[in-house]
């Protein structure tokens, strides 16, 4: 695709990956995804603000045929999505001199082994004229990697963040038009890779309130136009409180498992808690990431298997526990025959989860009447405590 026109001399570069289906080898990309760059042509300096992966530095490098001087690329994350054709960008370029922070710019030396003398470091608020637009370079740390920056260019009140806010989505729209669509993929952008780092975002989202902002231009997905709209959604899901429901990620072998969590749902839906079933062996992992947003309890369904909870539950507890969701309960149901540890195992595995930990249920073969009261007993005691809690 050609480069397109925001505003005056401000244009839209990259690439739209409608096929993308797997990001960092780990996150699924039902939509796809787009890696955007912003090329912006002051009176007297033109700057690059990002690239795109290396494997589509062609895209960029066509769009950028016609533009005769390269004063400077910008680099506001150094992950390679966004950085791995700056190499290409300086060769095609050669007087363009790279910016970025000093974190950064040793991260970029690493994985790109990018030449010192290319460099030229920023300091928080710094600001670069390009004749008669300013950009301004703004710390924000942790959105997802330590040396994460957003830049505001002052006249045209665009603040460019990179990954912060963005959407995995694959759209020809240059601005939202559907907020509905675009609140779920940012949501399942901000729970796959934002959340471990919520109280430093909230920090960031702090530290950006006083720009005056017309349009938020992220390095994935749509611009924002209207930009409380993703900087709201982003305060709830960052210090919101957490919600009357259960997220129950499960697998069951031979149906035992398949029973309890039957019976434990209906259970809890009688006493009015909303329930979210992940299926292991089928679920989309970005599914079960958005719904931890907001879940109240956490309960895990395992089987026993090699004497342990079956590997898929151990990547969804590992996963969950990296995440670091809100929620403020957990519990785990599931089955065995001759023994096991899945119980300790599970909950030797969320330290970082600050959660109380409420008696799991665990039947030994089959689930008996026995097993469903303590299930129906573990259903109650997570209403009442949601209701302690005001959980709505
Ligand atoms: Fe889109 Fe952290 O890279």
């Amino acid at each position: 695709m050609e480069a397109r026109k925001i505003k005056d001399k401000i244009y839209w570069m990259g690439f739209i990956d409608w096929d993308a289906r797997l990001f960092d080898s780990l996150i699924p990309l039902p939509d796809g995804t787009s890696y955007n760059a912003f090329l912006i042509e002051g009176s007297e300096k033109t700057v690059l603000i990002d690239t795109v992966d290396a494997h589509l530095k062609d895209e960029l490098l066509a769009q950028m045929d016609h533009i005769p001087k390269l004063d400077y690329v910008v680099s506001l994350h150094a992950e390679q999505d966004h950085s791995g054709s700056i190499p290409y960008i300086l060769k095609r370029f050669p007087e363009a001199k790279l910016i970025t922070n000093p974190k950064a710019k040793r991260i970029l030396m690493d994985l790109l082994f990018i030449p010192e003398e290319s460099f030229i470091t920023v300091t928080d608020r710094e600001t670069l004229s390009l004749g008669d637009k300013t950009l301004e370079f703004i710390y924000t740390p942790w959105v997802h990697w330590p040396e994460t920056m957003v830049a505001y260019l002052r006249e045209d009140k665009i603040l460019f963040t990179c990954d912060f806010f963005g959407s995995h989505l694959a759209t020809t729209d240059l601005y939202v038009t559907d907020e509905a669509r675009v609140y779920e993929a940012a949501k399942r952008y901000y729970a796959e890779i934002m959340m471990p780092f919520n109280k430093i975002i909230r920090k960031n989202i702090d530290k950006i309130a006083s720009y005056d902002i017309s349009i938020i231009a992220p390095s994935h997905g749509p611009m924002y136009p209207r930009p409380s709209f993703i900087i709201d959604a982003y305060k709830d899901w960052v210090e919101g409180p957490a919600k009357n429901i259960v997220v129950l990620p499960y697998i069951s072998m031979h149906g035992s498992t398949r029973k309890m969590v039957d019976f434990f749902v209906s259970s809890l839906v009688k006493k009015g808690v909303a329930v979210e079933e992940f299926n292991l062996v089928i679920t989309d992992i970005g599914k079960l990431a958005i719904a931890l947003v907001d879940a109240g309890t956490i309960v895990i369904g395992t089987p026993t298997v090699l004497g342990g909870p079956h590997p898929y539950v151990v990547s969804a507890t590992y996963l969950t526990n990296a995440l670091r969701p809100k929620a403020k309960f957990l519990s785990i149901i599931g089955s065995y025959e001759w023994g096991g540890k899945s119980v300790e195992t599970l909950t030797g595995m969320i330290p970082n989860l600050n959660v109380e930990i409420i008696e799991p249920v665990i039947a030994k073969g089959s689930p008996s009447e026995a097993d469903f009261e303590a299930l129906e007993h573990l259903a109650e005691n997570i209403a009442n405590k949601h209701k302690e809690q005001g959980f709505k």
